[in-house]
């Protein structure tokens, strides 16, 4: 029986160094709890890095029996491999150009090659596992070659790639020196999903631009093959966050948040740490809402959960302690002995606090930069059985194309947001109540099983006319 063989680069399960031992347990994101239905069927297998480096060779074999009894296959990378692949090429070339901030990008031949080695060592893994029949369903930018390596090994096989984060228009994308061997890679896979339309169209342009690609609407062709790229815009695990809301120990936690800060209005902030996000620049705007409101001083907390991540790369390190002096000046600024305007938390929450907090919160205020799709907005919408609440949502999300009831900003604009924030915390009851239930049909229509099966569907049935092409 053919299987279906998803490959990322972090595995649903990570490794945790805990001094003493090693734990597992869950990795953030949306991608781990995206995929898990179709990692569920079958004899699906998931390849991918565990998120920890273990050199010795007892714990990796233990560590890799224990986790093919979930049908996980631990790729496991060393200190130097985790720096260059991860760290250097990753999240300091392909992280800043695809989310438009080339300055920060650091052009380093090292972290190229071991970028390129690293994805060897996928294609490697991945052979070991694959049947002829079976679908390889790779995912996101540190595998970008992945596509190209498998197809020269496997020419017949059926191979899938989804791209979490955006593509960048082909102005930025030729920035890169290896622009030309990073679409070779990803045209190697006969379906490539974005999840929005103009991140395909950049796509398309790269390719035709810088290859010896031509194209036809989203159908490219590749020497004697075909591929297509396409919209697919990813959902989340709806009926989960719904269910959640009305979990006791959530309704608990809610009644507490809410009991904490009484008559004050809540504005909610969830981001990974990230200069993606725009947390600086939105701090700027809430700071400038406080100036040009001064009603609302004591009504209104700026709840602000920043997530840990990539703290070993510079520009994150950075940001972290930018982040610490902005919040720090607000609060010393506008704070009074019974009132700090930012209650800032560095670092993650159980799922159960986070529900707690999506549906605690008066306002959810999302103003990316720039963000493939943000799941945290959907998380939000989904969590709101009583239709309560205002989503304040960055235009330059992927997510703005589908969530148009929204309050939809410019992030650029604090004085859009600032006014967005205003608007928000006026906005008349029934007006809540109709933008938030038409965003909960979309949010519940379009989950993460439908994103994960249309996807499926559609690389299937292009295998279909191949086959029948080829007989
Ligand atoms: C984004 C990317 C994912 C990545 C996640 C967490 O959502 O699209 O590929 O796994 O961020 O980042 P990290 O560097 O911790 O894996």
């Amino acid at each position: 029986m053919s299987k279906t063989i998803i490959v990322s680069n972090r595995l649903p399960i990570k490794i945790k160094d805990e001094g003493e031992g090693y734990a597992l347990q869950p990795s953030e994101g949306g991608l781990a709890t995206g995929l898990a239905s179709i990692h569920a069927q079958g004899e699906n297998s998931w390849i991918g890095w565990p998120g920890v480096s273990i050199d010795d060779e007892e714990q990796q074999i233990f560590f890799r029996s224990k986790l093919k009894e979930s049908r996980l296959v631990p790729i496991f990378l060393s200190d130097r491999e985790i720096k260059g692949f991860y760290e250097g090429f990753s999240n300091e070339v392909l992280w800043p150009i695809f989310h438009y901030i080339p300055p920060y990008a650091n052009y380093d031949l090292t972290n190229w090659e071991i970028y390129t080695r690293v994805n060897e060592k996928f294609r490697d893994v991945v052979l070991e596992h694959a049947d002829p029949e079976d679908t390889i369903w790779i995912h996101d930018y540190q595998l970008l070659l992945l596509p190209g390596l498998l197809r020269e090994a496997l020419p017949d096989a059926s191979i899938g790639f989804f791209q979490h984060i955006p593509f960048p228009s082909q102005e930025l994308f030729r920035l890169i020196p290896w622009r030309r061997e990073l679409l070779q890679g990803m045209l190697g896979a006969d379906l490539l999903g974005f999840h929005t339309f103009d991140d395909v169209r950049h796509f398309i342009s790269s390719a035709t631009r810088l290859t010896a690609t031509n194209n036809n609407s989203n159908r490219l062709e590749v020497e004697d093959r075909t591929v297509f790229a396409e919209p697919f815009p990813m959902g989340i695990d709806s009926r989960r966050f719904s269910a959640l809301s009305s979990d006791e120990r959530v309704l608990k936690r809610v009644s507490e948040l809410k009991a904490t800060f009484k008559e004050q209005k809540i504005v909610l902030s969830i981001d990974r740490l990230d200069y993606s996000k725009g947390i600086l620049q939105r701090l700027e705007a809430f700071e400038l809402f406080l100036q040009q409101h001064p009603q609302f001083h004591k009504q209104v907390t700026l709840y602000m959960v920043v997530v840990p991540s990539r703290d070993t790369v510079p520009q994150y390190r950075e940001l972290k302690d930018q982040i610490d002096r902005v919040v720090g000046h607000i609060n010393g600024q506008y704070g009074q002995y019974d009132w700090y305007p930012v209650a800032y938390f560095y670092h993650g929450y159980p799922v159960e606090e986070i529900a707690a907090l999506y549906n605690a919160a008066d306002i959810c205020l999302v103003t990316p930069m720039r963000d493939g799709m943000n799941l945290v907005s959907k998380e939000y919408i989904a969590s709101r059985n009583d239709e309560n609440g205002v989503l304040v949502l960055s235009e330059m999300a992927g997510a703005a194309k589908e969530l148009i009831d929204a309050l939809i900003v410019n992030p650029n604009n604090i004085h859009d947001i600032s006014n967005a924030l205003f608007t928000a915390l006026n906005m008349p009851p029934a007006e809540m109540k109709r933008r938030m239930a038409s965003m909960r049909k979309i949010v519940f229509k379009f989950n993460v099983q439908h994103w994960a099966a249309l996807f499926m569907s559609r690389l299937q049935e292009i295998k279909n006319v191949q086959s029948a092409t080829r007989a």
